[in-house]
């Protein structure tokens, strides 16, 4: 056996289909292309129609089968009809990513039913539904791989973790409530924990040099995260080779949870 054959059986996505929320920007994107390029067809979901065209014609430049959804996760009918819509391009997945989501981070005491409920949507009824959709399928063929996009604010509170810490650290509890049901048969859950990465979600922040100088200096790396810096964990955990790993939270993150 080669060694690109051993490593080829162990990682290679060929003939699995995947679908990412979030695909068309940041976290999501990168690992939208990396499983594309493991050989996965992959369907990115999201609502902006620019940016998802954009992804999927970069990835198609590099002979990539891929293709977008347009749609809006923060409801339960717009969840549902994302799904409905991803699973008709490549078929049912096997490869199911929650990356999509949203941080909007008001003072706690200014923090209103509304970005708690648009909160919640996103974040984490929508990887719920999603869940609830495609988990059950992935048992009964014998494979899957669910993997949410989570937060070190799942673990602790940061700048504001209002809402969004809340629904991190439940996203992490579904996970493990996922794992518990499905892993049985076949179908490994898990979670990637992000610290501090430079993307859109962070614009503000990252426009802040003292701010992101600082916050590079409390992980262990030196750096903060780039988005390509969650392919290797995407692709190990959307493959072969984690069959064994599940119910847990990968953190991605330089070390700066335990600096
Ligand atoms: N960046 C970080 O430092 C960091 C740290 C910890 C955790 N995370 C988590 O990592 C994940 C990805 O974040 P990111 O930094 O890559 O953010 P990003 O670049 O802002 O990407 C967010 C993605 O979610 C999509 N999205 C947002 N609301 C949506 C909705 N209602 N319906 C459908 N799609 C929606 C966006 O597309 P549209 O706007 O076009 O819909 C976009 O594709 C998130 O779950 C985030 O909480 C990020």
């Amino acid at each position: 056996m080669t060694s690109h054959s051993y490593v080829s059986e162990l990682f290679s996505l060929e003939g699995r289909v995947a679908v990412v929320t979030g695909g068309s920007s940041g976290i999501g994107r990168a690992i939208a292309g990396a499983l594309a390029r493991a050989g996965a067809s992959v369907v990115v979901v999201a609502r902006k129609e620019s940016e998802l065209a954009a992804t999927v014609a970069e990835l198609a430049a590099d002979g990539c089968r891929t293709a977008w959804v347009s749609a809006d996760l923060s409801t339960r009918d717009g969840v549902r009809a994302a799904a409905q819509q991803a699973a008709e391009v490549f078929g049912e997945p096997d490869i199911l990513v929650n990356s999509a989501g949203i941080n909007l981070r008001p003072p706690m005491g200014e923090l209103g039913e509304d970005v708690w409920d648009a909160t919640m949507a996103v974040n984490l009824e929508a990887p719920y539904l999603l869940g609830q959709r495609f988990g059950p399928g992935m048992a009964e063929r014998g494979f899957g791989r669910i993997i949410h996009i989570t937060s070190q604010q799942a673990h602790r509170a940061f700048v504001q973790s209002g809402a969004y810490g809340v629904s991190k650290g439940a996203l992490e509890s579904l996970a493990r409530s996922q794992a518990e049901a499905w892993s049985p048969y076949g179908v490994t859950c898990n979670t990637l924990v992000p610290g501090f990465v430079m993307t859109p979600l962070n614009a503000r922040l990252s426009a802040d040099p003292e701010k992101v100088a600082a916050l590079a200096a409390r992980t262990m790396v030196g750096r903060n995260g780039l988005a390509e810096d969650f392919a290797g964990a995407a692709v190990f955990l959307a493959g072969r080779a984690s069959g064994y790993v599940t119910g847990q939270a990968i953190f991605v993150d330089g070390g700066l949870s335990v600096h």
